[in-house]
């Protein structure tokens, strides 16, 4: 029996006395909370930052801490948008606004589930948000994913933006054919990268050295491979028409691929519909003359290959790197989102000598306190509450799996901001005093940790900026993190 049924068994005179003790109790709890409840996330993404904002913006008292393992701010937003796409990093402004509420603070260089375990900050704090993200990738798991010249799409995309543990990747670019395995955003990202003339990154924040070797790269054709057909593409409009158009190069698309698609997207929802036409215009429409004139010289191509799931790297004739992929043909079945890729037993081998797989990220567990659901990649949740942790919660991309944009990531860190803010409201977080970062800072001077603050990345930043001004680069990024401590004095 819970403590209200048992209140139904007493006197309506004791009922009324414990009730009003209860109460009591409640309104202690909850202006004790309520003077400063100290919260942290774990993560300086989107999702944190977002997830910050709200509880900033909507409670009047809330502190929160927010932890990052990096040295710098802002997880993907830096280390993931490709360099030619400036305008989405303006999300960088909100994120530097947060920053400076005199109730939050940035410790960056702090790996949680290492350097702290989940459950001290738990005790030093009245509620943590776990917003740490997606940072490996789905493996291929097939026969040959070692071999040198198969990368993931995610190292691909750290190295060429700056990410310290990719920095020294030097991807070999000498081969003529790249193929890109899935049909996702990520998969026109590396595609256009790898393909765009290179006086077009020269102002973008993209490194130096990727910039180098993108210069030098030989790689004239990419073809995107997808399990399954148009109609399942992951990759949206914008970023289709960017291809289409990318200068210097052409589309290579097979009319025979979309034979009937013009009748099954009738019914198709209106964005599916507009990318799906656009698909159509561009394999099977015969291109203007101006059109025609622009891809005729164009050095460089890109295909989408469809049907096709990767069975088997190929290795070189001495074994040493990749020469190939050998793709099962597959076929659809079932319908709307549940169509699957089935093999029909036919293989087509792809030579190239580059193979980025880009058919996802995936999150981890990060400390064994934590639940945590591996198949689908995610900390078990209801709407932002860790499943059986009072005052744990998650938002972001470890919430609902590595999918959507910054402004779904967005809506998912209010939803789970607000939930926190009523179960702090309906005394349902730990009461009393908590020590906050106080105790953390004690904890981790102890370990030998020595956080960095949002000032001391404010000084990165001016030192990035202030070396990409000669290049007309908006900032030429810091990459060794040693050298990043020791210019802040460390
Ligand atoms: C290559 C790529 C390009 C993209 N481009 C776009 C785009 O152009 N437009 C768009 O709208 N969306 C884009 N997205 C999607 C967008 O980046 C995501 O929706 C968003 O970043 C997810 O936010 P998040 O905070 O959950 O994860 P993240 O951005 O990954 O942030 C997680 C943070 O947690 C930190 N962290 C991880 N582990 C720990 C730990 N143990 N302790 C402390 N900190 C930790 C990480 O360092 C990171 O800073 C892109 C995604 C990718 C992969
Ligand atoms: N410009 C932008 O706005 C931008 C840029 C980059 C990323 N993002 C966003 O970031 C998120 C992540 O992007 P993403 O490209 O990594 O993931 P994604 O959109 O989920 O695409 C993954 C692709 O990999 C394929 N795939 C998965 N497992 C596979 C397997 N075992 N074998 C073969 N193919 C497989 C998928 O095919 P199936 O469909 O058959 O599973 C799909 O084509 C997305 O929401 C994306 O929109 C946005």
């Amino acid at each position: 029996m819970g403590a209200w049924g048992g209140l139904r068994a007493l006197s309506i005179g004791v009922r009324a006395e414990l009730v009003a003790g209860l109460e009591r109790g409640f309104r202690q709890q909850f202006s004790t909370q309520e003077q400063t409840p100290q919260i942290c996330v774990v993560g300086s993404g989107p999702a944190g930052f977002y997830t910050a904002q709200h509880l900033l913006k909507h409670h009047p008292r809330a502190h929160v801490d927010i932890y990052e393992k990096q040295l710098v701010p802002f997880g993907l937003v830096r280390f993931g948008v490709a360099p030619d796409h400036p305008e989405v990093k303006n999300v960088i402004n909100t994120f530097t606004r947060t920053a400076h509420s005199d109730r939050c603070a940035f410790h960056g260089n702090v790996v949680v589930g290492r350097d702290v375990t989940v459950q001290e900050l738990r005790d030093a704090y009245h509620a943590v948000v776990l917003s740490y993200g997606a940072e490996d990738h789905r493996g291929l798991e097939i026969p040959g994913e070692e071999l040198p010249g198969v990368l993931s799409a995610r190292a691909f995309v750290g190295w060429y933006n700056g990410l310290p543990e990719n920095r020294k990747l030097a991807p070999d670019l000498s081969c003529d054919t790249a193929v890109v395995l899935g049909q996702g955003n990520v998969a026109l990202d590396v595609a256009r990268i790898l393909l765009m003339p290179p006086e077009y990154l020269e102002k973008t924040d993209i490194t130096e050295a990727a910039l180098g070797a993108l210069r030098q790269s030989q790689v004239k054709t990419v073809w995107i491979v997808g399990r399954r057909g148009p109609l399942q593409v992951a990759f949206t409009i914008k970023e289709l028409r960017e291809m289409i158009q990318l200068p210097g190069t052409r589309p290579i698309l097979d009319p025979v691929d979309f034979l009937g698609l013009q009748d099954r997207i009738k019914e198709a929802p209106r964005p599916r519909k507009r990318l799906m036409e656009l698909l159509l215009r561009a394999a099977v429409e015969k291109p203007g003359v101006a059109e025609a004139a622009r891809r005729a010289p164009a050095p460089r191509a890109w295909g989408l290959r469809f049907l096709r799931s990767p069975q088997r790297v190929l290795p070189s004739p001495d074994g040493r790197r990749v020469a190939g992929i050998r793709l099962a043909v597959t076929r659809l079945e079932g319908v709307g989102e549940a169509t699957r890729a089935v093999p029909t037993g036919d293989v087509e081998d792809l030579p190239c000598g580059l193979v980025l797989s880009s058919i996802g990220y995936k999150s981890c567990p990060i400390d064994p306190s934590v639940p945590f659901d591996p198949k689908l990649g995610v900390i078990p949740n209801m709407e932002g509450r860790v499943v059986d942790v009072p005052g744990l919660y998650c938002s972001g991309w470890v919430k609902r799996g590595p999918t959507g944009v910054i402004t779904t990531t967005m809506t998912d860190s209010f939803v789970t901001g607000q939930i926190l803010l009523q179960d702090l409201k309906a005394g349902l977080l730990p009461s009393g005093p908590r020590p906050g970062y106080a105790a953390i800072k004690a904890l981790l001077g102890s370990r030998g940790v020595w956080p960095v603050s949002f000032s001391d990345w404010e000084k990165l930043d001016a030192e990035e900026v202030s070396r990409g001004q000669g290049a007309g680069k908006p900032r030429e990024k810091l990459l060794d993190p040693q050298e990043m401590l020791r210019l802040l004095g460390r």
